[in-house]
Order: structure tokens, then C-alpha cells, then sequence
């Protein structure tokens, strides 16, 4: 659809406006021509016998004139009549100009208001499969901007071109009209002016739009500092926003001299060739006026003065129509990008939210679910997601949905408010026995309630956000569900209470607050269907529990679909369905599936057994029974337990999963008499027989693992291998079918000594120039110079005048803390724990060596 349909179209309604703003166009183009004549009437009547003005009537309004100013013969009534004439053409001008913009502007804010409305509208009613594969920057800026474009091509651009072509044309035919070869002269500058309007046009628009993109990246870095000031504090990264910022501020600044350069070099450069047309056309016309000789072949007439003046007037007048037109190029451009853009989305097929009158089934469902062999992929050729799912919920029942992160637990669950919607063909949903797309969208919708992680609260008050799940609710039943979502006394000590204003999509509560208003919101709503998903993942323990305890008066009587990673909460529920790669892999009470030592079992097993309240009775079992076997026949191993130096236990590695962690459940525990056993984890680490080898993974523990100095996620374990879990707790791998002799334990210190006493060899071009004991918790290392206050002064070019490293004591350990990392076993690493004998280089031919001191 071309641009002027969609403009057509739009407009409607307003298509007599825009009539009348063409036709007050000519009038106010005339006007503007007009009003140059009267200039020439008073010239021309002071050269003798000349007849100007001619004009019907023109006459007797001298004559009427004539009485107001006394001059000889008709002067002063020609004066008279002429500053009458331009007062009112200027005033007539004046009067149509306004009532013009005034109509122009109404009509564009009619135009975007009306538009943005319905594409708002239609926006919330496309479908979420839809709004999953767009970006919602760009849809929010086809609402905002793209309108903005539309309403400024409507109110400044049609007005400007439509009057800018008629003042052209129109002066044209003017001067034609008085004199063809005069016209001829003037017109010749037309070109020139109309290049270099364009090519000026053009660079500065362009300059002005690489200005704007850098001037929208400052915005952005500073929005984006200004949000994560926490991240950014937390990861000290001032410096380096800083910086960032800087850069596009620096570019903005060039852009924008370059735009500015351009646009104060245009003007003079117009000026300029005005004023040399003028002089061409002052010297031509005034000779021809004072020699009274006809100018050119073309016309016999000589030129008079009045002539010349309002030739040199109308030059003037056909440089900003020009001006308007290049500018419009712009502006049409966008506009015509806009509504293409805002069409784009006019045109897809929303989501229908009416109930039909032909509708007579149930509005309020039972609540019995029914998936019958559902296969779902995302867009048109995605992998499949759901791969035949069959699940039959009953009236009441309560499920819980687990399976690792991508198995489709949430593409499940949102099938059934038809969030998505399953291909013809492709299974059924089912809802009390009925195929849900035969359910008007907003009966299907109201019956289900949902919440998420993380619950979004409008901006207002609690009550209006509690009353969102019903708002025809009273205030007793809004409270009554804030008592059984426990959040009732929280919002009483709120100032206002129930009207306490929410902000900020309610960041100004806690985490669990807000899922406890969502909870209250959805008890109101009093859906008989409730999906849960993940409500507690984003909560602490405290909050979880509250809230587990707000969904126990949510979940009483409905069916429930809860979705979790945290399986000590599915205890309650009627059934776990576990899903695996799309598919329902197991299935059954939680008490089955934990005593089947399956994949739930397994899941249950790396989970719950680290919660220690709960660990004796339930997860001890599971513990034993993840007996499987791996093959290792090629790789025996075993692990050795490393404490200040000494081995004090060896495990085996004779399952696929062994743990590594203080607590007493874990395969390979770490004895708790030792001090530095706090930085261990209750679950610290898991060893895992894969793809046959030995790989150790860390299970976020809060030291972490550490290999060669370097902190590692994981690591295919090899012979001798020793990975710090702790300061001085080692674990060695040792393969017994390996010739690899196992590195000897370094030899422990009888006692832990706090900080351990170790000294440090620096060397520069291989050569020793110094050591130092380690006799203080913080040592700074930087380059040799007279008057310094470092602790460590290293005779080399290479190192920094001020702080280029520091060793501190930290957390149990010697570090080695680089400003641009230090290298070490030939990586850059930020920083690094000294083992006996290390050797680090803090920068090329610089090497520091740690040694312990006994
Ligand atoms: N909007 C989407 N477009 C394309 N693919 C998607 C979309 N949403 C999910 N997927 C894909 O579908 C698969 C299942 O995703 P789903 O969100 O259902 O998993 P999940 O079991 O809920 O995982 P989690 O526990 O992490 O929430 C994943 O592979 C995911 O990448
Ligand atoms: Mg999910």
C-alpha cells in the first residue's frame, strides 16, 4: 500500500479539512506573492507617466487615498492605496498562515493519536508466540517514534511542500507574466541555489544523524550505569563506564562539529549567491529602467524600477520554498518508513478476545486438564520442544512439573491459556473435556491464574494491584485474600496500608512481597486452574517458606500445575511428572519416583541431601541407591584427601556421581577439625564419570575450585592432578593404572600458621636480585626508584612506578594480585594462590618465586 493510501486512509474523517488547508494554501501563497506589488506601485508613481496600478478599480481608490495624503496628482493616493494593500495582504497572510498550522498541526495529532491507539490495541492483542520473535525496543519505538515521524511529515512537511511548489510556481509565472527575458535571468540561479541546498541538505542531515546515533549511545551508556550502579561498584568498573562514556561523548562532540561546521557554512553560501543573482539582476534591470531600452529580444517593454524591486523581492522568496523541499525529502522519507513500519504490524492477525454472542458453554471451567499427544515447536521450523506429551490432570489435582532447564516444562503450561498454540494436528488440549480453542480466549484465560518467578506490579496502589484478580471484589474479600497469601500485616505497616503506592514495577518491595501480592491477586481471582512457575526460585529460604505458605491458601480446591526446580517443595503435591527433553519420562507420586532411583531420584540426590534439616530421613537413602556403577576398568582411580599437607583419606572413584563436601552425606567429606573445613561447601564439588573420564565440577560452592592458581568450573581430571577446594585442602587424582608418579604432598607445616610464613626470590633476566619474607599480611611490589614507599622494589623498566602488584594474605592463602594480571604457566590471570615453588611473572622477564618457609 503506497504511502499516500495509508495517509488517505487514515485521515479519514478529516478529508474536508485537508481540502480547505490546500485551497487556504493557494490563498495564503497569493497573498505572500501579493504583497510584494505594493512596493512597486510607489516606485513606479514617482517616475512620471507611468500608469501602474491598473487594476479594476484602482482609480477611485487613488482618488479616495488622495484625500489622506496631499502630494501632487494621484501620489499620494497611490502611496495610500499601496501601504493599504500591503498591511492587508500581510495581515490576510498572516491570518490564513496561522489558521493553516493550526488546522496541519490538528490534523497530525488526530492522525498519530488515532493511529498510535489502535496499534497500541492491536499490539496487547497479538499473540505471545508473536511478541516471543520481535524486540519490544523496537515495537515501543514504532508506537512512540515512528508516530512522532508520521505527525511531523503531516504538520510541518505537507503544509511546507504544498506552499513551497506554489510559491515557486507561482512567483515563476509572476515574473514570466511581467517580464519573460528579466525571468529568464533570474530563474538562472534557481539551479545553482537548488544544488547547493541539496548537497548542503544532505551532509548535514547526515552528519545531524550520526550525531543523534552517538548522542543516543551516550544516553544509553549512561542509562545502563545509572541501573547496574551495583554491578558496576561491585566489579569496580568506574573506570572502565568511564571510559566508555567518554569515547561516545567524544564522538558526539566531532559529530556535532561537523554538523555545525557544515550548517554555519550554508547560510553565508547561500547569501552569497542571492547576492550575486541580485547584482546581476540590479545591473540588467536598472539599466535597462534608467536607459528605458527593452531588455533582451523577448519582450519590448523597457523595465521600470517598481519592476526591478519586486524581481528582486521574489528572488528572495523562491529560497525558502526550496529550502522546505529539501528538507521535506527527510521528512517523507521517515514518514513513509513509519508507516510502512507501523503498517507491518496493522496487518497481523490479533488474538480474538470477545466472546462470541453465538457462545453458550460454560464461563466458569472445573478445572480438569487434559494433554492428548501433544507435539509444539517454536516458529515455523524449530526443533521440536514437546515430543508427544500425554498427561491427564484431574479436577482438583495437584502436579508438579521438574526436569532440567529446557526440558519444555514452561512450553507446557503455557499451551493451556494459549500462549502458544499447538498445530492442527499436532495433539489437543483439553479443559473439562473440551478442546480449549473452542473456549472464547478471555472465558479460557479468566478460569487460569498464573504466577511466576518474578511477579510484575503496575505502578498505583497495593489495592488497586490486589483487585486487578477481580476488581469488582469489596475491600473485605481483597483483604481476606491478602490474609491467606500471609501478606495482610506486611502491607498494614506499610504507610497508607492498602493504599501504599507501588513504584517501579514494585521494586520498592522485596521479592517475596511481591509474589505474595501476585498470590493474593490470583486467590481473588479465584481461577479454578493455578500454574505455578518457579514462584520461589528468585527467593531466599525465609521468603520461600512464606510464600509456600501464601500458595497453601492459593492451591486449596483447584488444580494445580507447579513448575520447580527446589524439590524439596514438591513433597505436597499429588503427582511429579518428570519431563525430559520433551518428554514425560517419569511420572507417579513423589514417593514412587524417589524410591525408583530414577532420573528424580538422581535429581533428589545432588538436591535435597545437602538441606541438613531434612537430610537424615529422606536423602540418605537416595544417597545409596545411585549405586550405578561406571566402567572403569581402563581409568581406576581414587582421590586423595590433602589437609595442610598431609593425605588423610583416599576414596575410590567407584560410581558415576560422588560428591565432595563437609557435611557427612557427601562420598569424599572433608573432615570439620580442621579451620579452614568453613570454606568448604555442605556440597562442594561432584566428580563425574563422562564420556569415560573423570571430571570434576564445581556445585557453587562458595571457595570454589582451584587448579594451578586459576579457578576452574571444571576439569577432565588427570593423573597427579591437584585442585584446591579450600586454602591448604587438597584434592589429588591419582590413577592407579598410570605410570605417572603422583606428585609428593608438600610438606606440612605441623600446625597451620596464620599467615604461613613463606618468602618470595625476585628475579629479573633470569637473574636473583633479591627476596623477600613475607612478614607482613599486604606487600606492595612496584618499580625501583629513589624515595619509594613499596614494600617490594623491583629494578626493571617493566614494572610501574606506583602499585603494579601486591601479595596479601587472604582467605587462608598467599595471592599474588597483578594490576594487569600476572602470568602464570604461560596464561594472564588476574591474580594467583602461590603453591611452594610457583613462579610467577609479573611482567616479561620479572619473575617472582614463592617458597615456603618452614
Ligand atoms: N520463545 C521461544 N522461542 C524459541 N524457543 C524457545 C522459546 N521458549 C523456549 N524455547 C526453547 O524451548 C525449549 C524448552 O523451553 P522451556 O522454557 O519450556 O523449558 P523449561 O523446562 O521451562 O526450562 P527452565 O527450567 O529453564 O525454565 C528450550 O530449548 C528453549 O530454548
Ligand atoms: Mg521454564
Amino acid at each position: 500500500m503506497s504511502f499516500a493510501h495509508f495517509l488517505y486512509r487514515n485521515l479519514k474523517g478529516y478529508h474536508l479539512l485537508v481540502v480547505v488547508a490546500i485551497l487556504l494554501t493557494f490563498a495564503q501563497v497569493g497573498a505572500d506573492i501579493l504583497s510584494a506589488y505594493p512596493l512597486k506601485f510607489i516606485i513606479d508613481n514617482t517616475a512620471p507617466k507611468t500608469p501602474d496600478p491598473a487594476f479594476l478599480g484602482a482609480q477611485e481608490l487613488i482618488n479616495f487615498f488622495k484625500h489622506f495624503i496631499p502630494l501632487n496628482g494621484t501620489k499620494g493616493g497611490v502611496i495610500g492605496l499601496a501601504v493599504t494593500l500591503f498591511l492587508a495582504l500581510s495581515l490576510l497572510k498572516a491570518l490564513l498562515t496561522f489558521v493553516l498550522l493550526y488546522i496541519a498541526a490538528f490534523v497530525g495529532k488526530q492522525l498519530t493519536s488515532r493511529l498510535s491507539k489502535n496499534l497500541f490495541d492491536h499490539l496487547q492483542r497479538l499473540s505471545i508466540s508473536w511478541h516471543g520473535q520481535r524486540e519490544h525496543g523496537d515495537l515501543v519505538q514504532r508506537v512512540t517514534g515512528n508516530m512522532a515521524d508520521l505527525e511531523k511529515f503531516v504538520a510541518d512537511g505537507l503544509v511546507d511542500t504544498l506552499s513551497g511548489v506554489l510559491t515557486i510556481v507561482g512567483v515563476i509565472g509572476i515574473m514570466a507574466c511581467n517580464n519573460i527575458s528579466l525571468t529568464l535571468v533570474s530563474t538562472v540561479i534557481i539551479p545553482l541555489l537548488g544544488i547547493i541546498v541539496y548537497t548542503y541538505t544532505r551532509g548535514i542531515r547526515a552528519a545531524t544523524k550520526r550525531e543523534k546515533k552517538a548522542e543516543g549511545q551516550v544516553a544509553s551508556i549512561a542509562t545502563e550505569a545509572m541501573g547496574k550502579i551495583m554491578e558496576i561498584k561491585a566489579f569496580n568498573l568506574e573506570h572502565f563506564m568511564f571510559q566508555l562514556f567518554t569515547k561516545a561523548s567524544e564522538k558526539r562532540l566531532e559529530e556535532g562539529r561537523k554538523a555545525g561546521s557544515q550548517q554555519a557554512q550554508f547560510t553565508p553560501l547561500v547569501d552569497t549567491i542571492l547576492a550575486i543573482g541580485t547584482a546581476v539582476i540590479i545591473a540588467i534591470g536598472a539599466y535597462s529602467a534608467t536607459s528605458g531600452q527593452p531588455l533582451g529580444p523577448l519582450k519590448g517593454e523597457p523595465i521600470t524600477l517598481g519592476m526591478l524591486a519586486i524581481f528582486l523581492s521574489f528572488l528572495t522568496k523562491l529560497y525558502q520554498p526550496m529550502r522546505n523541499l529539501a528538507k521535506l525529502t527527510t521528512l517523507s522519507t521517515s514518514a513513509a518508513a513509519a508507516a510502512t513500519r507501523i503498517e507491518e504490524v496493522m496487518e497481523e492477525q490479533t488474538e480474538v478476545l470477545e466472546v462470541p454472542p453465538s457462545y453458550k458453554g460454560p464461563t466458569r471451567l472445573r478445572g480438569d486438564i487434559a494433554y492428548e499427544d501433544i507435539y509444539f515447536c517454536y516458529g515455523q521450523s524449530g526443533p521440536l520442544v514437546l515430543k508427544g506429551v500425554n498427561l491427564h490432570i484431574p479436577t482438583g489435582k495437584k502436579v508438579a512439573l521438574v526436569g532440567l532447564s529446557g526440558s519444555g516444562k514452561t512450553t507446557l503450561t503455557n499451551m493451556l491459556p494459549r500462549f502458544y498454540d499447538t498445530l492442527p494436528g499436532w495433539g489437543s488440549v483439553k479443559i473439562d473435556g473440551v478442546d480449549i480453542n473452542q473456549y472464547p480466549l478471555s472465558i479460557l484465560r479468566q478460569n487460569i491464574s498464573i504466577v511466576l518467578q518474578d511477579s510484575i506490579l503496575f505502578d498505583g496502589t497495593i489495592r488497586d494491584n490486589i483487585k486487578i484478580g477481580r476488581p469488582t471484589a469489596t475491600d473485605k474479600e481483597m483483604i481476606q485474600a491478602a490474609e491467606q497469601a500471609c501478606i495482610h500485616e506486611t502491607i498494614m505497616k506499610k504507610p497508607g496500608g492498602y493504599d501504599a503506592k507501588i513504584i517501579n514495577q514494585g521494586k520498592n518491595l522485596s521479592g517475596g512481597q511481591r509474589q505474595r501480592i501476585a498470590i493474593a491477586r490470583a486467590i481473588l481471582r479465584g481461577a479454578p486452574i493455578i500454574i505455578l512457575d518457579e514462584p520461589t526460585a528468585a527467593l531466599d529460604v525465609e521468603a520461600e517458606a512464606e510464600v509456600l505458605r501464601a500458595l497453601d491458601g492459593l492451591v486449596e480446591d483447584r488444580t494445580v500445575l507447579m513448575i520447580t526446580h527446589r524439590l524439596s517443595t514438591v513433597g505436597k503435591v499429588d503427582e511429579v511428572i518428570v519431563l525430559k527433553d520433551g518428554r514425560i519420562a517419569e511420572q507417579g507420586s513423589y514417593k514412587k519416583l524417589k524410591s525408583e532411583n530414577g532420573i528424580f531420584a538422581n535429581l533428589l540426590k545432588v538436591q535435597n541431601i545437602f538441606d541438613e534439616e531434612e537430610e537424615e530421613e529422606t536423602t540418605w537413602s537416595f544417597m545409596r541407591s545411585a549405586a550405578e556403577r561406571p566402567d572403569t576398568s581402563h581409568a581406576e582411580a581414587e582421590i586423595q584427601l590433602e589437609v595442610d599437607g598431609k593425605v588423610v583419606s583416599q576414596r575410590r572413584l567407584n560410581k558415576v556421581v560422588l560428591t565432595i563436601g563437609r557435611v557427612e552425606q557427601n562420598d569424599i567429606r572433608v573432615p570439620r577439625d580442621n579451620p579452614a573445613t568453613h570454606q568448604v561447601s555442605r556440597l562442594h564439588a561432584k566428580i563425574l564419570w563422562k564420556d569415560q573420564q573423570w571430571v570434576i565440577e564445581d556445585a557453587d560452592s562458595k571457595f570454589g575450585l582451584y587448579y594451578n592458581g586459576q579457578k576452574i568450573e571444571e576439569r577432565v581430571l588427570q593423573n597427579g592432578d591437584r585442585i584446591s577446594i579450600a586454602p591448604t585442602i587438597i584434592l589429588i587424582y591419582v590413577q592407579q593404572k598410570s605410570a605417572l608418579p603422583v606428585p609428593p604432598p608438600i610438606a606440612p607445616p605441623a600446625r597451620i600458621m596464620l599467615p604461613q610464613k613463606a618468602q618470595v626470590l625476585i628475579e629479573v633476566d633470569g637473574k636473583l636480585v633479591g627476596k623477600r619474607e613475607l612478614d607482613k599480611t599486604v606487600l606492595t611490589i612496584a618499580r625501583q626508584q629513589q624515595n619509594a614507599n613499596f614494600d617490594i622494589l623491583i629494578p626493571s623498566r617493566f614494572i610501574g612506578r606506583t602499585t603494579h602488584a601486591q601479595i596479601v594474605w587472604e582467605n587462608g592463602v598467599w595471592l599474588v594480585k597483578g594490576r594487569n594480571g600476572v602470568r602464570y604457566n604461560g596464561d594472564v590471570v588476574p591474580q594467583h594462590i602461590f603453591n611452594n615453588g610457583d613462579c610467577v611473572y609479573l611482567a616479561p622477564s620479572v619473575a617472582l618465586k614463592y617458597q615456603v618457609l618452614q
